[in-house]
């Protein structure tokens, strides 16, 4: 997983982390909804959260490739995880960097790791500088990023993970163009993840599931910030940061919902069968006075270069959130049998 954590990303992390088919052999930490320091102290701390055993977590670049970075605290919280705080957690980082440890997994397991990246691919571009075969060595790679036929969420055009760094896009899909077309990268872009609307609803079968009490935490007319009572302290860490989410996205008159971008594109590593793709050309904009940023689907060939992708054009809403609250909600009861 190479990740910005983030509050939707920590529930891809959480949907894997409760999905017995899953192995997590590595965690990227990428500089983006918060600095690469946050974004791994947040990582660690989930893991402590869910009693998970280590993971290796890497930290990576501070910086994107050739810009200065940006971060969205008011659309993820001053920590990134909302309106949750952690301890600081006792376990420690890897001392090898993301990039490295991108290299080195895909060497010892050629043709068997599925790379899930749900923030900018700095680490994955510096990835492919060190290793030109990686799109070969892995089985098969999933991003969330980029707006094709969809107004960006950062830019009248520009998603936010490829906003940050547009290089890195540009070098990552540049690379994928070598790659079989059985092994081309599922990209999940906003076209897509802002159908994926996580709404209080789900929120209260989670915690019914979970076992946890109070059952109905949030609704539309509570005092924003109000903080997370759950028994269940799994569940108690996603009601406040999801709450925050809510809120961003009412702020941007897009209702009281939260658009789960990160955790859809953790279901699709796992499970392809959850969407169905259709193939493109991919590029990103990197001149453009306004458009700076933007990416392209040549769906047609009029380029008349080969697909690199495979675009996510269609899913079940529902069913994507039947497995998050059931695996979810199921994973933090048994983490807190008792709800504590
Ligand atoms: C993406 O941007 C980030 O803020 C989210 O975590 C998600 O990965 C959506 O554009
Ligand atoms: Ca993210």
């Amino acid at each position: 997983m190479d990740v910005d954590t983030g509050i939707d990303d920590s529930l891809g992390l959480l949907y894997l982390l409760a999905s017995p088919q899953a192995e997590i052999l590595g965690i990227a930490s990428t500089a983006g909804n918060v600095p690469a320091p946050q974004v791994a102290a947040n990582n660690l701390a989930l893991l402590d959260l869910c009693r998970a055993p280590d993971i290796e977590i890497t930290l990576g670049a501070e910086q994107p490739l050739a810009i200065p970075l940006r971060t969205t605290e008011d659309t993820h919280g001053p920590q990134g995880v909302g309106y949750a705080e952690f301890p600081p957690s006792r376990r420690t980082l890897s001392a090898r960097s993301a990039a490295h440890m991108w290299v080195d997994l895909v060497r010892e397991h050629p043709g068997e790791i599925v790379g899930l990246c749900t923030g900018p691919l700095t680490n994955l571009a510096l990835a492919l500088r060190l290793e030109p075969q990686l799109p070969q060595l892995l089985r098969r790679l999933v991003v969330m990023g980029g707006a094709f036929n969809h107004p960006g969420n950062t830019t009248p055009t520009n998603e936010w993970n490829v906003h940050v760094d547009p290089e890195a896009w540009k070098e990552v899909f540049d690379a994928f163009s070598a790659a079989p077309a059985d092994r081309r990268p599922l990209v999940c872009a906003l076209d897509i993840t802002e159908t994926i609307e996580m709404h209080p609803h789900h929120l209260i079968r989670l915690a019914e599931r979970a076992d946890s009490v109070p059952r109905q935490e949030v609704s539309e007319s509570d005092t924003p910030g109000t903080r997370s009572k759950a028994s269940n302290p799994i569940v108690r860490y996603l009601t406040d940061a999801v709450r925050f989410y809510f809120e961003f996205h009412r702020q941007y008159d897009q209702g009281y919902l939260a658009h789960m971008h990160d955790p859809f594109a953790a279901a699709v590593a796992l499970d392809p069968g959850l969407a169905t793709t259709r193939p493109a050309t991919i590029d990103v904009e990197l001149g453009g006075t306004i458009t700076r940023g933007t990416t392209v689907a040549d769906w047609a060939r009029m380029w008349h270069r080969e697909p690199n992708a495979d675009i996510v054009i269609g899913t079940d809403p529902a069913e994507f959130f039947d497995r998050l609250i059931a695996r979810v909600g199921d994973f933090a009861r048994e983490v807190y049998p008792a709800g504590q």
